[in-house]
């Protein structure tokens, strides 16, 4: 068995910059340059689910895509992009449903993309991000990035998954300033996640290591 650390950290509550931070980014726009290979990631994607009546379902930072093919599972008449920057973590898996497309790409560029080009995302799944776990490393993480107002824009139904309890928490608190400030009505719920079976790799490994699971569901009401 493939045993995890409980993730530790020098931070012991929400981080005090959070609200700072979110305000901030939430009155400029990320230009970061899309990076080439996630453009043509965009373009196949874009040429996927062009095939489908159905929107997108799309699996943020799907690592080897076990809940790609979970949600294609559930959402089977719906299109599943699974995206990674990792190309070996992709290439783990050798087949795939008909209805799922494994690509590699840039988040901090893909859900700018989708954002611009106003793709409608059914589901946006979000599990187990790098939790950056350090008090320094606070802007890191999604939530307190310049990405973040696109990150929310993406979907109207986001699902985020973490075994950090105070990850959790700071996602849901910057949701709910982020939405606040763009006047987006919503509802923002964090709850303990236990699931019945294990849906992604992490996921297995974590509930076999007997770590805590932790839910974020933001949903737009507009
Ligand atoms: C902890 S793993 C979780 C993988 C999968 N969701 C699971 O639960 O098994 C986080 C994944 O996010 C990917 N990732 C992190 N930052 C990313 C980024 N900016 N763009 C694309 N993928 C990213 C990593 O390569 C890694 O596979």
């Amino acid at each position: 068995m493939n045993f995890s650390k409980k993730v530790t950290s020098n931070q012991e509550d929400i981080h005090s910059d959070l609200e700072k931070l979110v305000t901030r980014y939430a009155a400029c726009d990320y230009r970061r340059p899309v990076a080439e290979h996630t453009q043509r990631a965009f373009e196949s994607a874009m040429e996927f689910a062009n095939r489908f009546p159905k929107p997108l379902i799309l699996d943020s930072g799907c690592g080897t895509g076990d809940s790609s093919l979970s949600l294609a599972r559930k959402f089977p008449e719906h299109p599943v992009l699974g995206l990674d920057k990792s190309e070996i973590r992709l290439l783990k898996k050798n087949e795939v449903p008909g209805n799922v497309l494994l690509l590699r790409a840039e988040l901090l560029d893909f859900w700018r993309l989708l954002v611009q080009n106003k793709i409608p995302v059914h589901f946006h799944a979000l599990y187990y991000p790098n939790p950056w776990p350090k008090q320094s490393h606070l802007g890191r993480r999604f939530h307190a990035h310049p990405v973040f107002p696109a990150l929310l824009r993406v979907s109207r139904r986001l699902e985020l998954r973490t075994n950090w309890e105070i990850y959790a928490r700071e996602f849901a608190a910057a949701a709910e300033t982020a939405a606040r400030l763009f006047s987006l009505p919503s509802d923002v719920s964090l709850s303990r996640y236990m699931p019945e079976a294990p849906e992604t790799a992490f996921e297995k490994k974590y509930l076999e290591s007997g770590h805590f699971l932790w839910r974020v569901i933001f949903l737009s009401l507009k």
